[in-house]
């Protein structure tokens, strides 16, 4: 059955045509609700009371639900895919929602024609009986990386190497700016996976492998969503995807998450914790089963769990065609329709069957086997988030951020990014870094010269391809741009040519791209025989050869990191290759940091920080230049900055600073920070920034492991909440000189009892 359009003219709410109060439905009484058409237009209205935006959003959603026929609230809970839904439709089935699935984008793909795209979409949802505007959601989960010409970011794990949250925020500002600039309100972005087997094929789109690290990148959310919703060039975020999606057997795809559920809670859960703490607007749903059962009809964990107890106001959507994975049968039915929403489901990303969907849940509205007041509820959730972006009152594109798609500014964040997620694991005989002038340099690999393989999956396509396909500097255009006076660089791809003049050889070797499902590797996750016989050309001139690993996950590469002279894990860059050379040229010494354990052998999967199977390299292991800079304990030393922990969080602060602090600390968990110089004259005394909530017991400085010598002790106890700070001073009961590890260890009666933001000594 296809609805008839109202034949309203909508232009801006200042002057909308639109229905008298008299347009009323009874909202609770499936019954009453119309099978056809809503009730003609009636008489104008220059101002609806809903739509101003000087009411509380709440009153305003209220306002605007009481006036929805079910049709038009079914419209708002409905995402097809942009090649399946055009305008009309979007005005006739009042959709709430578009998606562009990965790699679908308009044509000639460039950010004008992303931004007409755009508005001719939000004519058609405000052309309508209440103008109410679509959502439209895409995956910028690198940059706006299906748009030609957009900055490429590092993917997840390269940024989780950083360890700087900042640094993702100022990221998810600049995605924000760009997808703005093509119209767009909502990124599918960040997942929060916490990645326990590498043979996962999403294991680049993880921070980390341990929740500490997505929970600290959680920043992103902010960077995105801005200071407001409403602000200029803010876009509604989504934490992806809930929950345990990274947790699979064997790393399998959409496969089944076997936990018990203290383990689920404790690996899973803390990012989303995060997520909702940052406000983010959106949550979307993982594929992959709990014990058996698919997430997406978790009615316990979507609405006891997230919405009930963890507080999430945001709505839930789907993921796509997820519903239809309910019961293992290809395509959707009544009974998954009932139970996804019933579940809790919001939104459905239907990208084809929409019309299907639209239809079979009316009829199980009207059969009464899912509750009006659910649809109600999922209504509020989503309506709340487009007011308070504020696309009812500017619902079209802000052109101003159309030129900031893959500008200079947003590069140089990118080159920065880039810089920081390198991880030096080897650096025999300090090959690097590399001399700038006066060198001859090889550079060799099918990844040197190729912003396809550098960019990964998610770029341009779905699955991602090798080659030319969008604008950017490849890491040999890096190298070559880098050198200074008197250096040649010298290309070949499978390193043919070299010969024992040259100083050094880089090769710039890998995975080449892949997304969610082709990306799984059960077998082998060595290199390719094509990376190895080029490394072999290179290895057999003499000269010292770096390895520059360009991959979304750790390798199995034990058996021949040995014959390497360096190397490096640069991850999936993106379009900025410049920050690969400016580490390798020693411009900017190495400050990454494993986000994951490195594997010895491919059998060891999965391999993570703490399950006592021995790593190539330990999570957290990165090399730099030189000796290793030091910190001082006599400036502040910020409780997040922590080198290792052991059971504890990050979790945002109100407190100066306004960045995070260290929390859900239990009696036996520990934190350290690694070369902390007191300097030839002891400490006497130190000082610790604490608040908390509940209990009360006692932290220990420690130096050089969590049972080593103690040098201070503060009690604490209750400050009146877990955001309630207050400074403590303790004497120094041993002496403290010369460089140390300092440990924080925490004692008492049981249960969390602490939040530090920050501490400093003082002689
Ligand atoms: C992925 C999601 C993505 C969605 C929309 C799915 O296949 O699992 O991460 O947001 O597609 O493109
Ligand atoms: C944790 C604190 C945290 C608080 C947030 C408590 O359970 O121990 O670290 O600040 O929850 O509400």
């Amino acid at each position: 059955m296809r609805l008839t359009a109202p034949n309203v003219v909508f232009a801006g709410w200042m002057t909308m045509l639109a229905t008298a109060c008299a347009v009323s439905t009874d909202s609770h009484d499936p019954s009453d609700a119309p099978e056809n058409a809503p009730p003609a237009p009636q008489a104008l209205l220059a101002h609806e009371p809903y739509p101003d935006p000087s009411l509380p959003v709440a009153t305003r959603v209220s306002q605007i639900l009481a006036k929805m026929t079910l049709d038009e609230k079914l419209g708002q809970m409905t995402q097809p895919e942009r090649a399946s839904v055009s305008n009309a439709d979007v005005t006739n089935f009042y959709i709430g929602s578009v998606l562009s699935g990965g790699g679908s984008a308009p044509s000639p793909n460039n950010a004008t024609s992303w931004a007409n795209m755009y508005d001719a979409y939000q004519n058609a949802a405000t052309n309508t009986r209440l103008g109410i505007p679509l959502l439209y959601g895409i995956d910028a989960v690198h940059g706006h990386n299906n748009v030609f010409g957009a900055t490429i970011f590092p993917h997840n794990i390269g940024l989780g190497a950083t360890r700087n949250a900042n640094l993702a925020q100022q990221i998810g500002r600049a995605v924000a700016e760009e997808v703005s600039g093509t119209g767009i309100d909502w990124d599918f972005a960040p997942c929060l996976c916490v990645a326990r087997n590498d043979r996962w094929g999403r294991t680049y789109e993880s921070f980390g492998e341990k929740p500490e690290l997505p929970s600290q990148m959680a920043a992103f959310i902010t960077g995105l969503q801005g200071s407001s919703l409403s602000a200029s060039g803010s876009v509604l975020a989504t934490a992806k995807h809930y929950v345990g999606d990274g947790g699979t057997t064997n790393g399998t795809d959409q496969g089944n998450t076997q936990l018990n559920e203290a383990d689920l809670r404790a690996i899973h859960l803390p990012p989303f914790r995060e997520a909702i703490a940052r406000g983010v607007g959106s949550v979307m749903i993982s594929y992959s089963s709990w014990n058996g059962a698919k997430m997406h009809g978790q009615q316990y964990l979507i609405t006891n769990v997230l919405k009930n107890e963890l507080g999430f106001s945001g709505f839930v959507v789907s993921d796509y065609n997820g519903i239809d994975q309910i019961d293992g049968q290809a395509g959707f039915t009544a009974a998954e329709v009932r139970q996804a929403i019933n579940a809790g489901i919001d939104m459905v990303m239907v990208p084809t069957a929409w019309r299907e969907f639209i239809s079979t849940l009316r009829s199980e509205v009207q059969a009464g086997r899912v509750p009006m007041s659910r649809i109600d509820d999922a209504n509020r959730r989503i309506l709340t988030k487009k007011f308070e972006l504020g696309i009812f009152e500017k619902p079209l594109t802000d052109r101003s951020y159309t030129g900031t798609v893959g500008n200079a500014a947003h590069r140089s964040i990118a080159r920065q990014a880039v810089r920081e997620s390198m991880v030096l694991l080897k650096n025999a005989g300090n090959v690097l870094p590399l001399a700038k002038a006066n060198n001859k340099i090889f550079v060799a690999g099918k990844s040197a010269d190729n912003i396809g393989n550098q960019s990964g999956g998610w770029t341009i396509s779905w699955q991602g391809s090798s080659g030319n396909i969008t604008t950017g500097t490849t890491i040999l255009q890096g190298i070559r741009n880098g050198a200074g006076a008197g250096t040649t660089v010298t290309y070949n791809q499978s390193g043919s040519g070299i010969d024992s003049s040259y100083k050094v050889a880089i090769a710039v070797v890998g995975e080449t791209p892949y997304a969610e499902g082709a990306g799984d590797r059960p077998n082998d996750m060595g290199l390719d025989s094509a990376d190895l016989n080029t490394i072999n050309t290179l290895r057999n001139s003499g000269v010292p050869v770096v390895v520059v690993l360009v991959s979304g996950r750790p390798l199995d590469i034990a058996s021949q990191v040995p014959n390497w002279n360096g190397l490096v894990a640069a991850w999936l860059p993106g379009t900025e290759g410049a920050g690969v050379a400016d580490v390798l040229y020693g411009d900017y010494a190495p400050t990454g940091k494993l986000p994951m354990t490195w594997m010895q052998s491919a059998s060891q999967q999965p391999i993570n920080d703490g399950d006592g199977k021995p790593s190539l390299f330990p999570f957290g292991f990165g090399l730099t230049y030189g000796a290793p800079p030091s910190r001082n304990p006599y400036d502040t030393i910020q409780a997040e900055s922590f080198d290792g922990q052991s059971g504890i969080q990050t979790e945002t602060t109100t407190d100066t600073g306004g960045g995070q602090n260290i929390g859900y600390i239990n009696p036996g968990d520990s934190v350290y920070y690694a070369n902390v110089d007191f300097g030839a004259t002891s400490a006497v005394s130190v000082t610790t920034r604490l608040a908390s909530g509940a209990g009360s017991g006692t932290l220990q400085y420690r130096l050089d492991s969590a049972t080593g010598p103690v040098i201070a002790s503060t009690a604490v106890s209750g400050t009146g909440g877990w955001q309630s700070w207050t400074s403590a001073t303790a004497n120094l009961t041993a002496s403290a000189t010369g460089r140390h590890t300092v440990y924080i260890t925490f004692t008492g009666p049981g249960g969390d009892f602490v939040n530090i933001n920050w501490f400093r000594f003082a002689r």
